[in-house]
């Protein structure tokens, strides 16, 4: 009996695991999808790096396929900040593209140790049917300063490593790589037949017919003098105040990560020769905020620093703000910038009876990589059941803030993300429910304490607490 027990028991087994292999091995089965044709183009005029890919894949299985594989090597998956992809339809004047989920995969024993996203397509693609992808990626620190340290009048070099074909777990018949570079001055490039360079763009390809997980190292080396603006830290704490305001802080960390500085910096040199002394420095930064912004202050641990603009129009504000001192590379900045916004264009109900702040998310500076963002939704007095919508991965959680005349203190919702780039600025949610009764608070223990304080004073006034013989 038991030993007819354990026989059934790794039948069961034996039948599960033949399953669940099938199942990997069929998900897996990179064979049936092959890739007709593909460009890429590499932007690496900035320091965040911009790859739009776009790739014809065909079904040459027999079942149909409902996801396609993107193949990144290890060392590039943590630079990656987004990944994005599309479906074009339609041809030429009546193209429009179909935004796709694109989800992490793990897959085992990948050559290489190869990562993977997979791009869900809503319409599974049958045998000799193709879909024309079009894949955004953006990459953050993959340009190496080199040399790492340069003088005060010296351009800035970097690297960049990449593979002349696409990665991918496919077959490509047909393959271009098109790298864009800021300037004309490349000193030098891995060349893999046939490559070539014409003004900014060096070409590698076309290259047919290659098998999965074909790869040929590249580097090219070329002047890159865009300011490398990274925000280290950026904390955002916005306030919404049922009495019509909303406050806004943005305590920054800024650094400039490009090649090192080196010796001493000679303001006379930078401010007699702008064109030619720090060239890869920056001394202005343009942060992007919302219309009709008012009460906009910005400071460091210093005091005040005058030295910001601000233009305004009916769509959008711009502030100009100027560190004290121009950055070098290596060199770093904090500081705070304050606003105040009408809470009217960022408050509304949805149709559940939920109050909602949609405010946009990431970093207001232009052209700025942010390596730690933390936004603090601060809810007013007496919220309940508050929820944060973000169009993408964010860590979140809930602490409790005290302020003047506060009882039961305000809930903070706190989102936390990692590599946020210009991409990201996109609107989110925060949805909690508000008892309108919780705005009568304050004033009324204001109001009461007045009358307490006012039967105190006519108390005073009317007993006599003098000492009198009886
Ligand atoms: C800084 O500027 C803000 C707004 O312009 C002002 O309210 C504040 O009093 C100033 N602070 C100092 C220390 O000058
Ligand atoms: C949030 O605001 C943006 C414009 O800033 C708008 O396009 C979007 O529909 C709004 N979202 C919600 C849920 O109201």
């Amino acid at each position: 009996m038991g030993a007819l027990l354990a026989f059934r028991f790794a039948l069961v087994f034996l039948l599960f695991s033949v399953l669940s292999l099938t199942a990997t091995s069929s998900s897996v089965s990179a064979q049936d999808l092959q890739i007709v044709s593909a460009e890429r183009r590499i932007d690496v005029t900035s320091h965040i790096v911009k790859v739009f890919l776009t790739l014809k894949v065909e079904n040459t299985g027999a079942s149909p396929a409902s996801e396609v594989l993107l193949a990144f090597p290890p060392t590039q998956v943590k630079h990656l900040a987004v990944v994005k992809a599309a479906a074009t339809v339609g041809k030429r004047k009546k193209k429009s593209y179909v935004p796709l989920d694109v989800s992490p995969k793990v897959l085992p024993d990948a050559p290489n140790g190869a990562q993977f996203f997979s791009i869900s397509l809503r319409n599974p693609i049958k045998n000799g049917e193709t879909v024309l992808l079009e894949v955004l990626l953006v990459l953050t620190h993959v340009l190496k300063p080199f040399p790492a340290e340069i003088g005060q009048s010296e351009s800035q070099l970097v690297y960049y490593h990449d593979s002349a074909m696409i990665l991918s777990p496919y077959f490509i018949k047909e393959q271009t790589t098109y790298i864009k570079t800021p300037s004309t001055k490349v000193e030098s490039f891995t060349s893999v037949e046939p490559t070539n360079r014409v003004g900014t763009e060096i070409n590698y390809g076309r290259y047919v017919d290659r098998q999965p997980y074909s790869v040929a190292p590249i580097i090219v080396h070329f002047e890159n003098n865009n300011p490398f603006a990274v925000v280290e830290e950026l904390v955002r704490e916005v306030e919404v105040s049922h009495w019509g305001s909303l406050q806004v802080r943005e305590h920054y960390t800024l650094v400039h990560a490009g090649a090192q500085h080196k010796g001493v910096f000679s303001r006379v040199e930078y401010q007699s020769r702008p064109s030619f002394s720090g060239v890869s420095s920056f001394k202005h930064l343009l942060a992007r905020l919302p219309p009709r912004v008012h009460s906009v202050y910005y400071r460091d641990e210093i005091g005040n620093i005058s030295s910001s603009r601000l233009r305004t129009d009916s769509l959008k504000s711009e502030l100009e703000i100027e560190p004290r001192y121009p950055l070098f590379g290596g060199w770093k900045a904090t500081f705070v910038i304050g606003y105040g916004l009408p809470l009217q264009d960022f408050l509304f109900e949805s149709s559940d009876g939920k109050r909602y702040l949609n405010f946009s998310f990431g970093c207001p500076l232009a052209e700025t990589l942010v390596d730690k963002l933390t936004i603090k939704v601060v809810l007013p007095e007496g919220s309940k059941n508050a929820n944060a919508v973000v169009p993408f991965l964010v860590n979140q959680h809930f602490e409790t803030m005290y302020s003047y005349l506060d009882v039961v203190g305000r809930t903070v919702v706190v989102i936390e993300k990692e590599n946020v780039v210009p991409e990201h600025n996109s609107p989110f949610q925060v949805y909690y429910d508000f008892n309108p009764i919780f705005m009568l608070a304050e004033p009324l223990m204001l109001t009461s304490a007045f009358f307490l304080f006012f039967v105190a004073c006519v108390a005073y006034l009317y007993i006599d607490l003098s000492i009198r013989k009886s």
